[in-house]
């Protein structure tokens, strides 16, 4: 019997970094499904497939093999491509392509697949409302635009980029009216969804809520070792 936490949200909500800590202490498996959708951007990019040629993406998803190992590395078609679909030319395309309806099937077959008898901690965008609409816990994780721009700054600082605020907040607001109003599992917060705000709450702060709201769920079959 699996056990699922879903952790949905919009971009720079923290959702990454929540998620493998929240994974680390309670042993769940960390699937970041956001990761899924980069692969298929970077496979498309490496075989110079346009975002309009529905025939060439359903060749490329009827070959495509993407893993996510228990250490995080990410595998596509063989090749280590954690790093890679971090980029920018990944960055610009994988929201559009997270809009194709044969993209979006065919991850969702992958996705399940990935959570098969495993206890899992899952984040991504429609989570709780399309992937597992049963899962044992629900999270919608969420901060202002504003504080995930300046989030999404600092965390460009540590990496050596310099960008601008206006530029990132316009950005961030851009991509969640995208994620949001597309026609496909939109990004939305399932109706039985816990809303945690984490605009004024550090790191810390977060992973102790999210680990107080799954071990209220009280599952049986599920013994949780919190303590390492
Ligand atoms: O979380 P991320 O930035 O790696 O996600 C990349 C893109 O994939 C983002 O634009 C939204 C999309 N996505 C999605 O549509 N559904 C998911 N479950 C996860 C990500």
């Amino acid at each position: 019997m699996s056990f699922i936490v879903a952790i949905d949200g919009p971009a720079g909500a923290g959702k990454g970094t929540i998620t493998k800590l929240v994974g680390e202490k309670l042993g769940l498996i960390n699937i970041d499904t956001g990761a899924t959708f980069r692969c298929v951007a970077l496979n498309m990019i490496k075989e110079n497939v346009d975002i309009t040629d529905e025939a060439k993406i359903k060749e490329i998803l009827k070959k495509i093999n993407i893993e996510i190992r228990p250490n995080g590395e990410i595998f596509l078609n063989n090749e280590k491509v954690t790093k890679r679909i971090r980029e920018n030319d990944v960055n610009n395309l994988v929201s559009p392509v997270s809009t194709i309806r044969i993209v979006r099937e065919k991850l969702l077959d992958i996705q399940r697949k990935m959570a098969e008898g495993k206890n899992v901690i899952m984040e991504g965008r429609d989570i709780g409302t399309t992937v597992f609409p049963n899962a044992d816990v629900k999270i919608y994780l969420d901060a202002t635009p504003e504080e995930r721009a300046r989030r999404r700054v600092l965390q460009n600082e540590e990496k050596g980029i310099v960008s601008s605020y206006e530029e990132v907040l316009e950005n961030i607001k851009d991509r969640d009216k995208r994620d949001s109003t597309r026609e496909i599992a939109p990004l939305k917060k399932a109706d039985d969804a816990i809303y945690v705000d984490s605009t004024n709450l550090n790191i810390e702060q977060v992973v102790e809520k999210i680990i107080g709201i799954i071990n209220d769920k009280n599952i049986v079959n599920f013994e949780f070792d919190s303590n390492n």
